[in-house]
Order: structure tokens, then C-alpha cells, then sequence
């Protein structure tokens, strides 16, 4: 039997001789691994196979996103409930917890922490951008306002959470939180709430 015997290469140095052992499999694995990578790498994003860019794929996923919430909107058509429903809300404390706690969590950081407005409108004053009606506010809320940065909420929640959501806004009219963002759009005076 031939004992396995570590090849001497032939040059010395100073007494330092080398062995010609090979690479081990999986470290010349991961060298031929990346090497491939990086080619098909290049083609896809370099040589126009695949996308022109990072942000070219993210806009045409956005294509894709709005295509589909367009087609979820057409198949489910949002139907707000009646204004006697939506401003009875804002007299029902239940309702209003429910509205105020998913404001807390989803819109604050937007609208600012007493609906005074940040990066989106001020919601306590009387001027509204897209009506102020409620059944109005309740379709701006499940559509959103994409292109203004508003997202559309109809898939995220169930119609009786925006409607919670619509009676919180409109409880907080008038409100005059401290800081308030100018107001914008066209002056909409609030509607009536029932009598207790
Ligand atoms: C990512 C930021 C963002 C979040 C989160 C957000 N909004 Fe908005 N919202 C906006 C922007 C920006 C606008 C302005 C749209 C426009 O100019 O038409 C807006 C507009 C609105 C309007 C219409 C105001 C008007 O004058 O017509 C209402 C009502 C509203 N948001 C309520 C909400 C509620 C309730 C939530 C939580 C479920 C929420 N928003 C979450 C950014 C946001």
C-alpha cells in the first residue's frame, strides 16, 4: 500500500522548503462560487438583462403594487356607511377608544400625536384637501391619496375600524392641539353630531 506522502516542491529557501498541497474543495468552491456571482451579477444588473437599477426594480414593483390595489378596489368597491352611522360614532366612547388607539399606532406618526399634522395634514381644523364630509373622509381613508403620500387603509382594516377612525377625527374638530400645521384646502364646516 502506498502511504500518502506530502510532495516537497523543489525550491528552497534558507532551508524553507513549501508542500504542494492543493486548496481545499470548499474554499475553491466559494472562489469559483463568487467569481460566478459576480458574473451573472454584472449581466443582470450591469448589461440590462435584468433591471437598470435598485430604484428601476423598486419603481416598476410600485407599478405592480398600485396595479393591484387598483384591481382590489375595482373587485371590493368601498361603500362608507351612512353619515348617521359615521357621526354617531363620534358620540360613542367605545367607538372613539377604538378610533384613538389605531390613530396612536398607524397615523400619528404622520398626522402628529393630537391629529395637529406633521408630514400629512392637520386634521383638527376645518379645511379639508380632499372633503370633509365624513363618508368623504371615511373613502379618503380607505383609498388613501398615493401619489400625496397617504397610503390607502381599505385592505389593512376591516370597514368598522376606519369608521372608528373617521369618528376619532371628526371628535377631535376644533380641538386646537398646541403646534397646529397650517390649515389647508377649502373651509368644510363640520357636520352636526345627532343629539346624545
Ligand atoms: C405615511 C404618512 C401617513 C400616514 C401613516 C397616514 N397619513 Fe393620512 N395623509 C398623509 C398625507 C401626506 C396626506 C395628504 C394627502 C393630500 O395632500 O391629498 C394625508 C391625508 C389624510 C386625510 C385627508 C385630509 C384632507 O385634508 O383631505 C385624512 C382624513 C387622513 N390622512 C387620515 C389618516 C388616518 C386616519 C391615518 C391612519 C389610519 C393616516 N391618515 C395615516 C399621510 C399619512
Amino acid at each position: 500500500m502506498a502511504q500518502y506522502e506530502d510532495k516537497v516542491l523543489h525550491h528552497d529557501v534558507d532551508g524553507i522548503q513549501e508542500y504542494d498541497n492543493p486548496m481545499p474543495g470548499w474554499l475553491m468552491a466559494l472562489l469559483y462560487g463568487s467569481i460566478t456571482f459576480a458574473v451573472l451579477y454584472i449581466g443582470f444588473y450591469a448589461l440590462a438583462f435584468g433591471p437598470a437599477s435598485m430604484s428601476a426594480e423598486y419603481r416598476a414593483d410600485q407599478v405592480v403594487a398600485k396595479a393591484e390595489t387598483q384591481a382590489y378596489f375595482a373587485a371590493h368597491p368601498i361603500v362608507p356607511p351612512t353619515t348617521q352611522v359615521l357621526l354617531a360614532g363620534a358620540l360613542d366612547p367605545a367607538v372613539l377608544e377604538q378610533g384613538r388607539a389605531r390613530f396612536a399606532k398607524t397615523c400619528a406618526a404622520c398626522h402628529g400625536d393630537h391629529a395637529q399634522g406633521l408630514i400629512g395634514p392637520n386634521l383638527t381644523d376645518n379645511q379639508w384637501i380632499n372633503g370633509g364630509l365624513v363618508t368623504q373622509i371615511f373613502t379618503t381613508l380607505a383609498k388613501g391619496v398615493p401619489a400625496k403620500g397617504m397610503p390607502p387603509w381599505g385592505r389593512a382594516f376591516p370597514p368598522a375600524e376606519l369608521a372608528a377612525l373617521v369618528a376619532y377625527v371628526r371628535s377631535l374638530q376644533g380641538s386646537l392641539p398646541a403646534n397646529p400645521k397650517p390649515a389647508e384646502g377649502v373651509v368644510v364646516e363640520p357636520e352636526p353630531l345627532p343629539k346624545g
